[in-house]
């Protein structure tokens, strides 16, 4: 398996019987050209032994998050910076319950939450602990937080039991992983640039015009790009979002702002325009602050359109240039003249004045209309998941 060669893995090997079976898997890894370093738990000591997998991964095996000599050597940050992946196997109950709640007691949890590596889990568990809600609860979200998961698969079990939460084998967590890295050296050669949020118009030095866009789906919309293998530009309004560093961020204010970072950000092979850009700003900015009156008459004037700016260029337009639409009526019609007015490729509509998906809200329901003159229907469910159908949709257009 070509992808993995040169990949470095951090393996964390937690405490279950399981383990035996991350020998077989350091051994794979190692085969198929991966550099591994290995965390190993105090339970999982129990079942495998630093010597064995020192003696497979030809590398050191962390223990302790206060051991001086780890410490000195490699901290848990630079153990977490110094991987491509983190593949937890076997990952238990305990540590996904601890993970799931931001627990950080032992070098393997503190190295996970400091980490803003993409963190795949293999669980092994009895499957009476596997089907309890706690566990479903505690999976569902470390999926949120990007987590991939890994099996388990249905069984016999060590415990004499039978059903779902044995780890999976060796060579199906090598497959996954090398699928992974597959995709990522794919999809590297692609940029993309993505405008997300609302923007600040100013009237004077205090007071702005602004609209309600949380920027929540064009933030998830670069995360999927970015965990896909893009070179991902960000272009954000204000807005309280958060964003690994693996997206290139850059935070604007203002509609002329995010016009300039556009220009300065492309050529690109896509370019998402999901952002609430301010269609007026002040034709007179007030230096000073403006005093009480009992008249007061704003005069305004329209901002450029970035997305007509950047889909009408000779040069600077990328192979796909995405806009969004968001109304609150007359969705189709609008959606249909905004995608032929402005020149896209495809248009994602959303329907804002439905609560459940508008703005501000975790979730969303969407649909894409394409030049070709069909529309698709991404159902409702969580901004992230839409956002990792509309990237697959994009890589397969690019490909
Ligand atoms: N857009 C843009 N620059 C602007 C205004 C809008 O890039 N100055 C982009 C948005 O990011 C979105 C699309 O254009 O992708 C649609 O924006 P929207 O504000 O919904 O459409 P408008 O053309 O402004 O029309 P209206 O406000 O009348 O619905």
């Amino acid at each position: 398996m070509k992808s993995l060669i040169n990949k470095k893995v951090l393996l964390i090997i937690c405490g279950g019987i399981a383990a035996y079976k991350s020998l077989e898997l350091i051994r794979l890894l190692k085969k198929n050209g991966a550099t591994i370093k290995t965390i190993l738990t105090k339970s999982g000591s129990k079942f495998v032994t630093p010597l064995s997998i020192t003696s497979l991964s030809q590398s050191k095996v962390y223990q302790d998050l206060f051991s001086l000599e780890d410490e000195a050597e490699m901290d848990h940050i630079s153990l977490s910076r110094w991987s491509d992946l983190i593949l937890i196997a076997p990952a238990t109950a305990n540590t996904i319950s601890k993970l799931a709640n931001g627990i950080s007691d032992d070098l393997a949890s503190t190295v996970a939450l400091a980490s803003n590596k993409k963190i795949f889990i293999a669980p092994a568990m009895n499957v009476r602990m596997w089907e309890h809600k706690s566990t479903k609860d505690n999976i569902k979200k470390l999926k949120s937080y990007n987590y991939e998961l890994i099996g388990p698969e249905i069984g016999d079990m060590a415990c004499g039991e039978y059903g779902e939460g044995k780890m999976s084998e060796p060579v199906s967590i090598l497959k996954e992983i090398g699928n992974y890295f597959d995709i990522l050296n794919s999809n590297n050669k692609y940029k993309a640039v993505v405008t997300a949020g609302p923007t600040h118009e100013y009237i004077d030095p205090v007071r702005y015009i602004t609209n309600k866009s949380s920027g929540k789906q064009g933030y998830e919309i670069a995360k999927s790009l970015s965990n896909k293998g893009f070179e991902t530009t960000l272009i954000s309004g204000p807005t309280n979002l958060e964003i690994d560093d693996t997206v290139n961020l850059i935070r604007v204010e203002t509609a002329e702002e995010m016009f300039k970072a556009t220009q300065n950000n492309l050529p690109a092979d896509v370019a998402i325009f999901s952002a609430a850009v301010g269609d007026y700003k002040a034709k007179h900015l007030s230096k000073f602050k403006v005093k009480k009156q009992d008249n007061f008459n704003l005069e305004l004037e329209k901002n450029i359109d970035i997305l007509n700016y950047v889909s009408n260029h000779n040069s600077l337009r990328p192979k796909l240039v995405i806009g969004f639409a968001a109304e609150t009526n007359n969705l189709e019609n609008y959606s249909i003249k905004k995608l032929n007015d402005k020149n896209c490729d495809w248009i994602i509509a959303n329907d804002v004045s439905n609560k459940k998906i508008g703005f501000n809200s975790e979730f969303n329901e969407v649909s894409i209309y394409y030049k070709k003159g069909n529309k698709e229907k991404l159902s409702y469910k969580h901004k992230s998941e839409i956002s990792d159908e509309i990237v697959e949709k994009i890589i397969n257009h690019l490909n």
